[in-house]
C-alpha cells in the first residue's frame, strides 16, 4: 500500500474515496462523532482489512453507516418503535441493532457472524455526501489502532493509521467527539450496548424503558462488546488445529491442510482472505448437519490472532 493521501473533503476528494471504497479499499472518513475507517461493508474482503489495519485481536461486530433511514430499512428489520427511534434520532450519533432482512447483503465479517447488524445515519455532511456517492453500506469502527483512543482530528488518523489506509478525507475536528449510542431494538425490550452521543433520557422517550446489559433480571439477551453470548457459535461441536477431519467430522481447511469434502478458508494460506471467508463458512458447514467441525491449525499472526480466538470460543465447552 502506498503512503496514505490525507487530502481535503472537497469534490474531488470524495469522488475518490467513493471509488476507493467500491473497489474494496480503506477509506477513514469523518462524521459527527468520531472518523471511521470505512470499508464496504457487503464485501467480506473489505472488511477483513478493516481488522487487519486496526490491529483488533478479536472481531467485534461493526457498525454499517448509510446514507439515509430507508436505506437502513432494507437491510434491516424495524419493527414500529425501531422506526421511530430512527426517525427521531437519525440523522446523528445513533446506531440501532436490529436483526438481518432476508437477503441482507452485509458481509458476515461486519457483524461478526450475528444475525442482528448495527445501522447509522451519520449526521455529518461529508459522511452523508460519501455514503450517497458510494451507493452501498460502508462498515467503519473508529480510525484508530485496537486499544487507543478514538480519533476526533484527520491528523490522529495519519499518525494512528498511517500507511494502512489509502485515502484519508479531511474535514476539520469532529463536533460531537465521542462514539454513538448504541441500542438493540432487536428484542422485547431497547438495551443500551453503549452510552454516546444520545442519552438514555433522550432515548427512553421515544423507545420506552430502556434495560442496560447488566440489568439483573433483563429478559433480552447480553449483547455487549466482549461478551461472549454476543458471538456466533456453531451449533456443532469445533474441535481445533486437526489437520483433516475424522469420521462424522467436516473439515474446514486452510493453505494444504484441506480434507476431501470440506471447505479451504485459504487455499493460498492468506489470513486476510480466510479472515473473509470465515463466518460464512463456518455458517455453511454448521448446515450440513454434521458431528462436528474440524478447523485446520491456523498461524497465530496478522489477522491469524483474531480468526484463533473467534475459533477457541466457538470450540469452548458450551
Ligand atoms: O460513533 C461511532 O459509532 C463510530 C463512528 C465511526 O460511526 N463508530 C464506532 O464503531 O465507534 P466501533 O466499531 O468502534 O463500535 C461498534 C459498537 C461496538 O460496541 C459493537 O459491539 C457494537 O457497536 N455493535 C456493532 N454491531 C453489533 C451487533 N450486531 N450486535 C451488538 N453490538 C453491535
Ligand atoms: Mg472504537
Amino acid at each position: 500500500m502506498s503512503a496514505p493521501s490525507l487530502i481535503p473533503a472537497d469534490a474531488p476528494g470524495l469522488a475518490r474515496a467513493a471509488e476507493i471504497l467500491r473497489s474494496g479499499g480503506l477509506v477513514a472518513f469523518p462524521t459527527e462523532t468520531v472518523y471511521g475507517l470505512g470499508a464496504d461493508a457487503t464485501d467480506e474482503t473489505a472488511v477483513a482489512k478493516i481488522y487487519e489495519a486496526k490491529g483488533r485481536p478479536r472481531f467485534n461486530p461493526l457498525i454499517s453507516h448509510v446514507a439515509d433511514a430507508e436505506a437502513a430499512f432494507a437491510l434491516g428489520l424495524f419493527d414500529q418503535r425501531a422506526r421511530a427511534v430512527a426517525e427521531a434520532f437519525w440523522p446523528g450519533p445513533l446506531s440501532i441493532v436490529v436483526k438481518r432482512a432476508p437477503d441482507c447483503p452485509i458481509a458476515w465479517l461486519t457483524s461478526a457472524g450475528l444475525d442482528r447488524i448495527a445501522l447509522r445515519v451519520p449526521a455529518h455532511p461529508v459522511a452523508r455526501e460519501l455514503l450517497r456517492q458510494t451507493a452501498r453500506p460502508i462498515a467503519a469502527p473508529s480510525a484508530n489502532r485496537s486499544g487507543r483512543i478514538s480519533p476526533t482530528a484527520a491528523e490522529h488518523v495519519a499518525a494512528e493509521l498511517g500507511t494502512r489506509v489509502d485515502l484519508i478525507l479531511d474535514a476539520g475536528p469532529c463536533a460531537v467527539g465521542i462514539e454513538s449510542t448504541v441500542v438493540d431494538l432487536s428484542g422485547a425490550r431497547p438495551v443500551l450496548l453503549r452510552p454516546g452521543g444520545i442519552t438514555r433520557e433522550e432515548l427512553a422517550e421515544v423507545a420506552g424503558e430502556i434495560e442496560r446489559p447488566q440489568d439483573p433480571g433483563a429478559e433480552a439477551p447480553l449483547v455487549s462488546p466482549g461478551m461472549l453470548s454476543s458471538h456466533y457459535a456453531p451449533d456443532c461441536a469445533v474441535r481445533l488445529n486437526a489437520e483433516t477431519s475424522r469420521e462424522g467430522e467436516v473439515h474446514l481447511g486452510f493453505g494444504a491442510a484441506m480434507a476431501p469434502g470440506g471447505l479451504n478458508l485459504s487455499p493460498a494460506g492468506d489470513l486476510v482472505e480466510a479472515a473473509a471467508n470465515l463466518f460464512g463458512m463456518l455458517r455453511r458447514l454448521d448446515g450440513r448437519g454434521a458431528k462436528g467441525i474440524a478447523v485446520a491449525p491456523i498461524p497465530e499472526r496478522g489477522l491469524g490472532v483474531a480468526i484463533n480466538d473467534r475459533l477457541r470460543r466457538a470450540a469452548a465447552p458450551r
